[in-house]
Parts: structure tokens; sequence; C-alpha cells
């Protein structure tokens, strides 16, 4: 595994740990905390989410020594099943694979085809959402109403994929 214990900091690969960098950021985001907290609404946001811990878990399996920054997705199927990935890269970076894209290969050569809630969380704990290219794969999938749960650390955050990619191009534009 690539992941190297460190006096409590974790890191992943090269270079040294940017502990103070760390603290910094973690300053920065408990007041996006707050301001989140009392701003936005309230039905969006939840303390904690059984699935966001899943998807922190697996990131200690990552493969990240180029980017340093593990991203962990925890994928649940209608029937409650859970499916787990996370990112591994490629010193050949486009070869690379998004923690979601492992999640899902994983539900669908399983028999999965339907979903109703995904989790994505960074070491970072900041908040990360799936890219563009992920948000279309979950387009393949799943209707605009999937639930898709976000790890901002001291909370969560909820979107529905509608929300993360409207009016995409989908199947029946193809017949
Ligand atoms: N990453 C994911 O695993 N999922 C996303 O949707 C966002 C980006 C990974 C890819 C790369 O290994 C690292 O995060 C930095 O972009
Ligand atoms: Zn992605």
């Amino acid at each position: 595994m690539n992941v190297r214990e460190n006096g409590g900091e974790k890191s992943y690969g090269r270079g040294a740990s940017a502990a103070s960098s760390r603290a910094d950021r973690s300053l920065h985001f408990s007041h996006n905390s707050c301001f989140r907290v009392l701003f936005e609404p309230s039905s969006r946001i939840r303390r904690m989410d059984e699935l966001v811990e899943q998807a922190r878990e697996i990131q200690d399996r990552a493969h990240v020594p180029y980017s340093e920054y593990p991203v962990g997705a925890a994928l649940r199927t209608a029937d409650g099943t859970i499916y787990v990935g996370c990112n591994i890269e490629n010193a050949n970076f486009s070869n690379s694979l998004h923690a979601e894209e492992v999640a899902f290969a994983e539900a669908i050569k399983s028999g999965h085809r339907e979903f109703d809630r995904l989790a994505v969380s960074s070491a970072r704990k900041d908040g990360v959402t799936p890219c563009g290219m992920c948000r279309q794969t979950l387009s393949e999938f799943c209707d605009d109403d999937l639930v898709v749960v976000c790890d901002h650390g001291d909370d969560v955050r909820e979107y529905t994929l509608g929300e993360l990619l409207p009016d995409t191009i989908t199947e029946e534009m193809l017949d």
C-alpha cells in the first residue's frame, strides 16, 4: 500500500508532508462549514452519513503517487448492497481510474443496474464532487434523482445528479 503514517500525518508517495498547509486548509474549511450551516438550506447538509464513512475507509487503498490526493467512493444499489472504489493512478496519467468509476465497475459487473446513493470523499475532506467525466458515467446508469453525498469533514452536503449534470446526452437521444 502506498500510504505512510508520519506522526499522524499520512503521506502518499513522493515529497514531504505539508502539515502546515493542511492546518491552514482545515481552518479554512471549518470556516466554510459554519458559513454553509448558516446560509444554505438545512435539508442539504447533514452531520454525517454511513456511506461517507465507507468512502473514507477505502481511500487507504488508493494508488496516488502523482496527485497524492486519495479519493474514495461508496455506491449503494437499489437492494442496499454497497460497492466501494478508490482512485488508481498511472505513470501515463490518462490511464488513471477515478474512485467512482471503480465503484461502478464493480457494481455493474456484479449485475446491478439500479442505484440510489453515492458518497464521495477525499482525504482532505474538502467536499470534492464527482468530476465531469464521472458525472457522465453516473448518468448512464442513474436517474436525475440519484443522491450524491460529498464529504466536508464536519458535515456532508447532498446534491442530486440532476443538479450536478443537467441536460446531458441520454440513451433516448440516440434512438
Ligand atoms: N478523482 C477521482 O477519483 N474522482 C473524481 O471524480 C475527481 C478526481 C481523482 C483522480 C486523480 O487521481 C485525483 O483525484 C486528482 O484529480
Ligand atoms: Zn471523476
